[in-house]
């Protein structure tokens, strides 16, 4: 047993050090022109944009809901456990049904402005809020702030935490202008119409988008695949982030799955021990990821068979989606009939966000993104093992699927300034827990100020990489 472990400790420390001194050129991500033909030309404005769906597009919505077949019963007390559960779909359809108003909710999706402008041959959509300054703030500074979201998200999920972003707080002295775009492919954005956009093309994109509006340098923030394209910005373009905050921190890199197998022998190498539990013992969080993770390895390998199937009806849409903002939102809700989505959402606005997908027939286009990340063209890049050096924060929310540990992150992250675990949360953070994941964003760029106002005070050469460059790793 000792010369086993000794071997594979051996081989595994070997390996880990071999590929931490790999350098490797990532040659500078081309400006793609992502969309048809006949945006060839399209001009660089930035067009107000209100969200008018046709009456006649929730006339054939309601008679699709009206319409729908019987659904198969679940298994006695088999609550969410086999995928969702069809007795509270049905309740979920009823109320869609017959209770939910999209002329109010359209309304309320409308409160703030929002613009349309074409990138790289697409049109993306963008909430931009900016913060109301009282008479007696006038001093205050603003700082622009990207969020983006993930799959299965949207802007929806961003309705909430605006509001708080974009008011003062007395202890702070600075508030921040809010861009949340739509990703390409999802709701009002365009989806490329030929293969190869995945999360570095689209952080270069939302580059792009925040240059057109004036924002040379910005904070960004981001969850899930928000957090995946988060991180790209902070690693390809250091001169235009002020500082990267994510709520779902990861490293994708090879050195990491390395250290997490020497974990299992030598756990403290790799965790604290009172974090232990959230990343071993490693075959109790495995088993449980590819539990939970089939949906990732076909949306990854067969996008537009799933999508069809998926958006052919409301029914089959509202079920594939709404189970992700169950089991995401806590692994035990599964175990509960209403999968617990009433705990921190009302139905409405569960339903604003499948209706972005609906209205929009986005559903195919917004499960390519997996297809792109896990592509042999994306894998032999490279361009996950950038490191980031700006500064970052890690928000860890308890029920977030996966756990990664400082150490493990610090591999990636070599100015991560901030990593807390917060009280309650999972998943869908800005969505769930808004007041938690704002706290943590000002907190951050607090932090990151501080730091910069000491660094001009002692005159600090400046060391940020230069954006036309290869990045060396
Ligand atoms: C939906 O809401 C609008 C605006 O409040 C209202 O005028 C309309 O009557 C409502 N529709 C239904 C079917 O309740």
């Amino acid at each position: 047993m000792w010369k086993t472990t000794t071997v594979i400790l051996v081989l595994t420390i070997g390996i880990a050090l071999l590929l931490r001194n790999n350098p490797v050129d990532v040659a500078d991500l081309p400006e793609t022109f992502w969309g048809p033909e006949k945006n060839k030309g399209a001009s660089k404005e930035i067009r107000p944009f209100i969200i008018n769906i046709p009456k006649s597009v929730i006339d054939d919505l309601n008679e699709r809901l009206a319409k729908k077949r019987e659904l198969v019963e679940p298994l006695e007390d088999a609550a969410w456990t086999y995928g969702i559960s069809t007795t509270y779909l049905n309740d979920i359809l009823e109320h869609w049904h017959s209770k939910y108003n999209w002329s109010e909710r359209q309304t309320l999706l409308n409160k703030y402005p929002q613009y349309i402008t074409n990138i790289q041959g697409l049109d993306i959509h963008f909430y931009r809020v900016k913060p109301y300054i009282p008479p007696d703030r006038k001093n205050i500074k603003i700082f622009p702030l990207l969020i983006t979201h993930g799959w299965p998200g949207s802007v929806v999920e961003f309705q909430k935490i605006i509001p708080i972003l974009t008011t003062p707080r007395p202890d702070r002295d600075f508030v921040f202008e809010v861009i949340a775009p739509s990703l390409p492919g999802y709701g009002f954005s365009q989806a490329a119409v030929r293969p190869g956009l995945g999360p570095p093309q689209i952080s270069v994109i939302f580059k792009n988008l925040m240059l057109r509006l004036g924002f040379n340098k910005f904070y960004a923030q981001g969850g899930d695949w928000g957090s995946i394209i988060t991180m790209h910005l902070g690693g390809l373009f250091p001169d235009n982030i002020l500082g990267a905050h994510m709520n779902m921190c990861s490293t994708l890199g090879k050195s990491s799955t390395l250290w997490l197998l020497l974990g299992t022998l030598v756990p403290q190498l790799v965790v604290e021990n009172q974090y232990y539990s959230r990343m071993y013992p490693l075959s109790d969080h495995l088993s449980r990821l590819l539990e939970e993770t089939g949906y990732l390895h076909i949306q990854a390998s067969k996008p537009d068979t799933i999508g069809t199937a998926v958006a052919a009806s409301p029914v089959g849409l509202a079920g594939y989606i709404l189970e992700k903002f169950s089991t995401w939102t806590n692994k035990e809700y599964k175990l509960r009939p209403d999968g617990g989505l009433l705990e921190k959402y009302t139905l409405d606005e569960l339903l604003d966000n499948v209706m972005l997908y609906w209205v929009t027939n986005s559903l195919t286009t917004s499960v390519r993104i997996y297809a792109e990340q896990f592509s042999k063209r994306h894998m032999s890049s490279r361009i996950d093992e950038v490191p980031v050096d700006v500064p970052t924060a890690c928000a860890n929310f308890p029920h977030e699927l996966a756990y990664q540990s400082e150490s493990l992150l610090r591999n990636k992250f070599t100015n991560l300034i901030q990593f807390n675990h917060l009280s309650r949360g999972g998943h869908f953070a800005a969505f769930e827990e808004p007041g938690l994941l704002a706290d943590d964003i000002f907190e951050f760029v607090s932090k990151v100020e501080n730091e910069r106002k000491k660094a001009d005070n002692k005159d600090a050469p400046n060391t940020g990489k230069k954006i036309k460059e290869p990045t060396k790793i």
